[in-house]
């Protein structure tokens, strides 16, 4: 699929007697524009999105006869050459409806599975994501294949001459699913290599997670902007999703922006997703990006807490920073109503605008007191000649205050706790100095 191509995208919405007694948490407008947010995300060129009542699914074209044509006419109209179908299709459904409208047709899965294979990332991301495209042609082929051998009469005859392509093409899909999942060991020992290296670097990790679409990329290069530093070259290298950022007192944090969360993920995708999260369990804080002026809010909002849970990030709320981004886009009114709905959860939720950059600096500081809870804070005296010292402690450790006295230069730096030590090593204790630990 080309950048720009014409799409349109279609997004069949079940009437109230096909969805049962529970309503959607998502209203169809909201889906709609969930899904041709995807469909720009692979930079296609939306000339326009259609919610259309699907009554009863209709096994061979899915939607009904009467808006097959009318869709068929508006290809023709406006010369669209891709239709997106926000839905599951099944092989014979999408083949079907390129046929009626005479141009390609993809499935929500399809849209899905593009999106992750651009945005995947690392090694592991990538293969993960060429498996489940794997898994997805090898379900079709072989819903088709049985298709085909009920046609028969039930016979398949399996290998020997009697082979057929769909067989065949079967065949060598199983192979490089078997390439790949061994492949995949392989990155996972190395990716645990990595780490073990990473542990080295002194350096807490931030993951921002988030629905797709939220602000997690704006944000990121919002807070990361202002970074041109040699170290941070071997995170770019790495990934080029992990960057250093500053934190208000000196100190350092890797920031790491993660693939987007989407609404209803198709089953065989998961594990492709659940890869590229990884990193967030092993974050030591994590920001939850929220698009607060989206009218789904809160049902994205539940999603990504269920998704963490799974992931087993269980201790949330000592870990978790909630971000409510887009604030530029509320009136005063709902600025109010904000500050009112989260108010008695003390300073938790944090209103910013990535774009305007508003709130930024709240952003940082709650990052930091997260990263600080367990870090303790020491008071050290410093000889006015030591300036080697001063520099060691500004690159280890973050310095929160500092004067100049007759008997020395007193400092109080935080530190992160197997730092303790390394403070104690290299400036000796004595009298005056104090360690204690950050109480919240
Ligand atoms: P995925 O990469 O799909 O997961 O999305 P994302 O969460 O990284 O979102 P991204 O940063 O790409 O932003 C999505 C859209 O929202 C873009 O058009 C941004 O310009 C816009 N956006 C991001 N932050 C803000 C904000 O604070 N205010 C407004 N008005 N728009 C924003």
């Amino acid at each position: 699929m080309a950048s720009g191509t014409r799409t349109l995208v279609v997004c069949p919405y079940p009437t109230r007697t096909q969805r049962g007694e529970r309503e959607p948490l998502r209203s169809p407008e909201a889906r709609r524009d969930e899904a041709v947010g995807l469909a720009q995300a692979i930079d296609l060129h939306v000339t326009g999105a259609e919610i259309i009542s699907l009554g009863a699914i209709r096994p061979a074209t899915y939607i009904g006869k009467g808006k097959v044509e009318a869709i068929a006419r508006e290809v023709k109209d406006s010369s669209i050459d891709l239709v997106v179908v926000d839905s599951p299709l099944s092989p014979v459904q999408q083949r079907n409806l390129e046929k009626s409208f005479r141009c390609k047709v993809i499935d929500r899965t399809g849209l899905i599975l593009e999106i992750f294979g651009r945005r995947a990332r690392t090694a592991e991301g990538a293969l993960q994501v060429e498996l489940a495209h794997l898994a997805y042609q090898r379900s079709r082929l072989v819903r088709s294949w049985t298709h085909l051998e009920r046609q028969r009469g039930g016979f398949g005859f399996l290998g020997g001459p009697g082979e057929t392509q769909i067989e065949t093409d079967r065949r060598l899909i199983q192979e490089r699913m078997v390439r790949i999942e061994r492949e995949l060991e392989g990155v996972k020992r190395t990716r645990g290599l990595h780490r073990a290296s990473r542990a080295d670097v002194p350096y807490p990790v931030v993951a921002l997670v988030g629905y797709t679409n939220a602000g997690k990329s704006t944000l990121f290069n919002r807070l990361t902007q202002a970074e041109v530093m040699a170290a941070d070259m071997l995170f770019a290298t790495l990934d080029p999703t992990m960057r250093l950022i500053t934190l208000p007192h000196g100190g350092l944090a890797i920031l790491s922006d993660t693939v987007g969360f989407i609404s209803d993920l198709p089953t065989m995708l998961i594990s492709a997703f659940r890869a590229t999260l990884e990193e967030v369990r092993a974050a030591d804080v994590i920001v939850h990006v929220r698009d607060i002026s989206h009218a789904d809010s809160d049902a994205q909002s539940q999603d990504v807490e269920s998704i963490l849970t799974e992931l087993g990030v269980a201790d949330r709320t000592d870990r978790v920073i909630e971000a409510l981004n887009k604030l530029d886009r509320l009136d005063d009114d709902e600025r109010a109503m904000l500050a009112q709905d989260h108010g008695p959860r003390a300073a938790t939720p944090l209103a910013v605008s990535a774009l305007t950059g508003e709130g930024m600096d709240h952003l940082l500081s709650a990052i930091e007191d997260r990263l600080a809870r367990g870090r303790s804070l020491v008071e050290l005296t410093l000889d006015l000649s030591d300036g080697k010292g001063l520099h060691w402690l500004y690159e280890h450790a973050e310095v929160m205050s500092r004067s100049d006295r007759d008997d020395g230069l007193h400092i109080t730096v935080r530190v992160a706790p197997d730092q303790v030590e390394r403070v104690k090593r290299r400036f000796p204790v004595s009298e005056t100095h104090a360690i204690r630990s950050e109480v919240h």
